[in-house]
């Protein structure tokens, strides 16, 4: 068959180990028949795979996901009474966005105290509840850390900002004003406008590279990397399993302060940052030596898992992985988010990516998070489908966007609703993150059954078709579509940790094996709305549907020739 895509196969050869325990007790609802033994992998100098690498991880998005005392904001106790659902469907893992007491001008990535709970999310005592209560289920808990800026409020910037002479000065970017007066340099905010405030009390500008309530922390300063690792210290001692790094890559900037040059590919309409490469504002050497000490004290401890948040082409991606294993776990591989919903883009991207890992390199993959339109608004509802079965079964560690299970879509919001201080602070240009951020579609009540009150976003018009209620009963449903996906991960290894290897396919249709101990699964993906037919030479397909987008094939036949319907999915298990 002629292919597009027959860039160099990348295989990734793994040793054989003992299954560990601790992924044994993550099932909510084990299978009947016993569990295929051994299972491969680990990077070198491991002896078996670790939990992140075979677990798959859930987003929550706090304020959106449960509210338990009815203030239309979601908190703490709230995930506490769904834990059972998110045993129930099979992830391994929670990752909450940020807990901490905020001023919320970025609904919590605005951090005034980095070692307490927003009492909006409840309290350190709730916070420990949730962590027992996880860890009962078998499952872990990861948090957002936000070391690149605080609030504005947090009193090290009130400090800052109180004198030039205040030993805390230092601890943020300050800057004498350019010759005419102006900001220091050309450096945009992500979030529009110079990254520089001029600040009148002690006549120097600040840096942010968000809001201006975000001022961003100066991580060249050792008393910084201190306070900020004793931060990780005190919620690793309270048993947290690890860590998503917010914006890793802004942590360090040129200390000579020079200009942005222009990006040659800016096109008018985009976001103003995008009109300059953040070429010495981001992604500086010196980010990596701050990243080996956040790893060496993370690896002081048992399994704990550090994610790092960086928007970076694969070959600057992959850098974060740190020489010998120094970098993050996992930096955040956003390219199923970030590229074209197009077959061919995707299969080269993936092999690319497969090849582009160092050797210690474990891939994870994302379809959503709390900054990004959501996937079924994205690809459609039913390539969503597809996008679960392609998330779900590429080699690596997936992460679920909350509500992105029920099918949940953007959600329009009206202008006078508008949240988001990315859309507020650039009428016009910046794009709304609400839309992606609506309550979690728990029933058919009154809110989604998320809170008695008026939620703090308005709830989705389709939540009586689309919630977790009506859904789990449906197998049809995307609910159910993705449990079977995530059951069946969790008992073939194959699929957690098993090779990958692409097969050579044309048009809409992704096509790969996944292998392990004599176990191969093949995935066929249609990308098109049309059907199409896929036969792959090699391997030569004779099997049987283990997990089809749309129910009714699972069991059925496959003998040389897979005819894939319009958006559909299928994993085949080869004889
Ligand atoms: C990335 C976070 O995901 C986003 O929500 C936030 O606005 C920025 N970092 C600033 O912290
Ligand atoms: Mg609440």
């Amino acid at each position: 068959m002629r292919t597009l895509d027959d860039s160099p196969r990348t295989r990734i050869r793994i040793p054989t180990v003992i299954m560990d325990e601790t992924h044994q007790t993550l099932q909510a609802d084990p299978p009947e028949q016993a569990r295929p033994e051994p299972v491969a992998t680990p990077l070198p100098g491991q002896t078996r795979h670790l939990w992140w690498q075979r677990g798959v991880i859930y987003q929550i998005y706090p304020r959106s996901f449960m509210d338990s005392d009815n203030d239309g904001v979601g908190d703490l106790a709230g995930i506490e009474q769904r834990l059972d659902y998110l045993q129930w469907l099979g992830v391994d893992a929670i990752w909450i966005s940020p807990i901490y007491p905020s001023p919320m001008a970025d609904f919590g990535y605005d951090v005034s105290n980095y070692t307490d709970v927003h009492p909006l999310f409840g309290t350190l005592a709730e916070f420990d509840r949730l962590l027992e209560a996880t860890h009962a289920r078998g499952m872990r808990l990861l948090l957002d850390f936000v070391p690149n800026h605080s609030s504005d409020l947090h009193p090290w910037f009130l400090e800052s900002r109180s004198s030039r002479e205040n030993p805390r000065r230092d601890w943020y970017l300050w800057s004498d004003a350019a010759a005419d007066g102006g900001p220091p340099n050309n450096w945009r905010s992500v979030f529009g406008g110079s990254a520089w405030e001029w600040d009148e009390l002690t006549g120097q500008y600040y840096y942010h590279a968000f809001l201006k309530e975000q001022p961003d922390l100066n991580w060249r300063n050792p008393e910084v990397q201190e306070a900020m690792l004793d931060v990780l210290r005190f919620w690793l001692d309270r048993g947290v399993d690890g860590f998503r790094v917010d914006v890793l890559w802004h942590m360090v900037k040129d200390a000579r302060l020079r200009d942005n040059p222009p990006n040659p590919d800016y096109v008018p309409g985009q976001p103003p940052y995008e009109e300059l490469l953040a070429s010495f504002s981001t992604d500086q050497p010196e980010v990596h030596d701050i990243v080996a000490r956040m790893r060496e004290l993370v690896d002081g401890y048992e399994e704990r898992l550090l994610i790092g948040e960086i928007y970076l082409p694969i070959a600057r991606l992959v850098s974060y992985y740190g020489e010998d294993g120094s970098g993050v776990h996992l930096p955040f591989n956003f390219q199923l988010i970030t590229l074209p919903w197009d077959a061919r883009a995707i299969a080269a991207a993936v092999s690319e990516y497969e090849g582009s890992l160092p050797l210690h390199g474990w891939p994870n993959w994302v379809l959503g998070n709390h900054d990004q339109p959501r996937v079924a608004s994205r690809v459609g509802r039913e390539q969503a489908r597809v996008a679960a079965m392609l998330l779900l079964t590429l080699r690596g560690t997936p992460t679920i966007y909350y509500g992105d299970e029920l099918g949940m879509h953007d959600v329009a919001i009206p202008p006078e609703g508008i949240r988001d201080p990315q859309a507020l602070n650039m009428p016009g240009v910046g794009r709304s993150r609400d839309p992606a951020r609506t309550p979690m579609q728990w029933s058919a009540h009154a809110n989604t059954g998320f809170s008695d009150a008026e939620s703090w976003l308005p709830v989705s018009m389709d939540y009586p078709r689309f919630n977790v209620e009506r859904e789990r009963d449906d197998p049809h449903s995307m609910l159910s579509l993705y449990r079977s996906l995530l059951m069946l991960r969790s008992r073939e290894p194959a699929l957690q940790v098993g090779d990958y290897t692409p097969v050579p396919a044309d048009g809409a249709v992704i096509c790969y094996l996944r292998e392990h101990a004599g176990a191969r699964f093949l995935i066929a993906l249609n990308l098109g709305h049309a059907p199409t037919i896929v036969e792959p030479a090699h391997p030569p397909v004779t099997g049987t549907v283990a997990c089809a987008t749309y129910r009714g094939r699972e069991g059925t036949r496959v003998e040389g020739r897979i005819l894939l319907g319009g958006d559909e999915g299928l994993v085949i298990q080869l004889d």
